[in-house]
């Protein structure tokens, strides 16, 4: 396909999209922000391979700059997996990680530019700049991999499961338990499943409002 035929086909699809769709109902927004929580305790139903997929095919929409792409994902879910997850945990979050179908380990990977080209053909001499500053590769590597963190998050909701996000373990040791061989830093843990209330302890806490910390100027 040519590319001016792949860009009106872009642009159609835009278009017919906002033409369906102009914003979320008020039970989307309920399922995806305000009544979505993070969910500590998990009932005994499985999360499928077709559900993993289905959440990496909308979290991979993320935008991130120059399209760098730098989040990997391993989904936690064997019992000699889990075994093997355990010693990493903070002891709070042990019995809910080893009670959850799933457990995601995300982790950002130090040499994300190798694809740059591919990723960003517009502009591929911007990969240049990480190949030579590894501080610089690895500071941008987190940042863009926390924003799809943020997106995994949602898309776990989008689906029709829970997340619960944990940042309360032992990144050294993870690394060394998972990612050896593999030139990936963890970023955080996020258990994958069918929210129980019955780890839902209190109400939600406070959130700012508005007016509290932001300003329009
Ligand atoms: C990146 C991240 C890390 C978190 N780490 C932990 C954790 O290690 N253990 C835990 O019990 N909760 C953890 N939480 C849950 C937060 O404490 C929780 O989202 C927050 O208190 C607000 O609750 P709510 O999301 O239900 O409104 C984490 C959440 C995020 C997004």
């Amino acid at each position: 396909m040519s590319e001016d035929k792949a860009l009106s086909d872009a642009r159609a699809r835009i278009s017919d999209c906002r033409r369906r769709l102009q914003r979320l109902d008020a039970n989307s927004i309920d399922l995806l922000f305000a009544e979505a929580r993070n969910h500590n305790w998990w009932q005994d139903r499985d999360v499928t391979d077709d559900q993993l997929r289905e959440i990496w095919d909308m979290m991979k929409f993320c935008s991130t700059s120059s399209n760098t792409q730098p989040a990997r994902l391993i989904f936690i879910r064997s019992h000699e997996a889990k075994e093997k997850l355990k010693p990493c945990l903070m002891p709070t979050n042990v019995e809910k990680t080893m009670a959850a179908p799933v457990t995601a380990l995300l982790a950002y990977d130090l040499e994300f530019f190798d694809d740059f080209a591919q990723n960003y053909p517009v502009r591929p001499e911007l990969g240049e700049r990480f190949k030579t500053d590894a501080a610089v590769a690895e500071k941008f590597a987190f940042q863009q991999c926390t924003l799809q963190g943020a997106y995994l998050i949602m898309a776990v909701r989008a689906v029709g499961l829970d997340a619960g996000a944990m940042g309360g373990f032992n990144a050294d040791l993870t690394d060394k338990t998972f990612l050896s061989g593999k030139n990936w830093k963890s970023n955080f843990l996020c258990n994958i499943g069918y929210g129980d209330l019955e780890g839902i302890k209190g109400p939600r806490l406070y959130r700012y409002d508005f007016d509290e910390v932001c300003e329009v100027i």
